[in-house]
């Protein structure tokens, strides 16, 4: 383990440690909606959203603590890599389906950028400018002090954000954009349209969105019991409010005038690398339930950690049923003028 996951561990605990009374109430409400949510319980959009950024203004630190600073679960690309090295991959085939023409010249667009650690790695391959949005105002903050402390705030720009209002940025203003696991898991099926007219206004003619993200496959079906139970179980240790299937939001892509180039599962499984961290997660309890008792870490960490291997074991029963996909990929190119 190097020099910068250490630290980024230890800052996770220490913000654990210091989260604030309201913060920490705000995360267990959220995930207690969630699991209404899921238990049926219709929800409008603005609570869910509300919901998704207390969720994470808590999680994001407990998950940067196992390494999971960038979070996304990638396809196992490579078997002798972990789970770090296999986002980079990730993160390179997504860059090369952007299909940039003047990489150092470009600027692309990070929708659901979390800690802006994706942007800050496609903004070092391409040598050129990329922004970032997120609904989490903690993974903003964040990211541009990462920026700033590794001197590439004249090319990285990050703000607060939301797929659901329009976006904050020019029209055409984009050579590419971009989501990992971050966009699709938040919209019913009638709000796809919105946020599919608002990607095709900010990209230039001739340019591409591609992307990395949690969908059912064509074979889920709502109808199965045991498709349902799982989807219960799993979905809210996501941190995800919906399921989409990828016809739908191809259509709603196609509606705004995009053509589509790529519709197509994750050719490699998330579930070893998603295994992998449970294991860790199941090794480290033992110290966690330690700094519980000293009063080091508040009671509620290790029964967060109990929901997100539950929900981890129901995932993977899921992927390996191949029912629903964590890296599904979509590469949609807006028409050249
Ligand atoms: C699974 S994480 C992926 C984050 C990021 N792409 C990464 O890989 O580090 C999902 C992200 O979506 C963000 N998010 C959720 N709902 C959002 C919304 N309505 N608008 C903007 N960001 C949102 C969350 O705050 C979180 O950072």
């Amino acid at each position: 383990m190097n020099w910068y996951r250490i630290k980024t561990s230890f800052t996770g605990l220490k913000r654990l440690a210091t989260i604030s009374a309201e913060d920490k109430q705000a995360c267990i409400d959220a995930y207690k909606f969630f699991q209404r949510m899921q238990g049926g319980e219709k929800t409008e959009t603005a609570d869910e959203t509300k919901a998704v950024a207390a969720y994470y203004k808590v999680l994001n630190n407990m998950l940067s603590v196992f390494d999971l600073e960038k979070l996304y679960i990638p396809p196992q690309y490579d078997d002798s890599k972990g789970l770090y090295d296999n986002q980079l991959i990730c993160e390179q085939a997504l860059l090369k389906q952007l299909n940039l023409q003047n990489p150092e010249s470009s600027h692309l667009l990070d929708m659901g950028c979390g800690r802006g650690r994706i942007a800050h790695y496609l903004a070092t391959m391409t040598g050129g400018q990329v922004s970032g949005y997120n609904i989490d105002p903690n993974q903003i903050e964040n990211a541009i002090e990462w920026a700033a402390e590794t001197n590439m705030t004249d090319r990285l720009h990050f703000k607060e954000g939301n797929h659901h209002d329009p976006l904050d940025y020019d029209s055409e203003s984009f050579d590419g954009c971009f989501s990992v696991q971050a966009v699709w898991p938040f919209f019913k099926t009638e709000e796809l349209d919105d946020c599919a007219r608002e990607m095709y206004r900010i990209l230039k003619p001739g340019t591409r969105y591609a992307c990395s993200e949690y969908l059912l496959s064509p074979y889920f079906d709502w109808n199965n019991p045991e498709h349902a139970a799982l989807h219960k179980i799993y979905l809210p240790t996501l941190a995800a409010t919906q399921s989409m299937y990828p016809a739908d939001v191809c259509a709603a892509l196609e509606r705004a005038g995009f053509k589509i180039l790529v519709s197509e599962p994750s050719q490699r499984p998330a579930w070893p690398i998603c295994e992998q961290k449970r294991n860790l997660i199941f090794g480290i309890r033992k110290v966690i339930r330690f700094l519980e008792k000293v009063r080091i870490l508040p009671p509620w960490v290790e029964e967060s950690l109990e929901l997100l291997q539950t929900g981890g074991e129901a995932w993977t029963d899921a992927e390996k049923a191949k029912i629903a996909d964590l890296n599904w990929r979509i590469v949609a190119e807006k028409p050249a003028a």
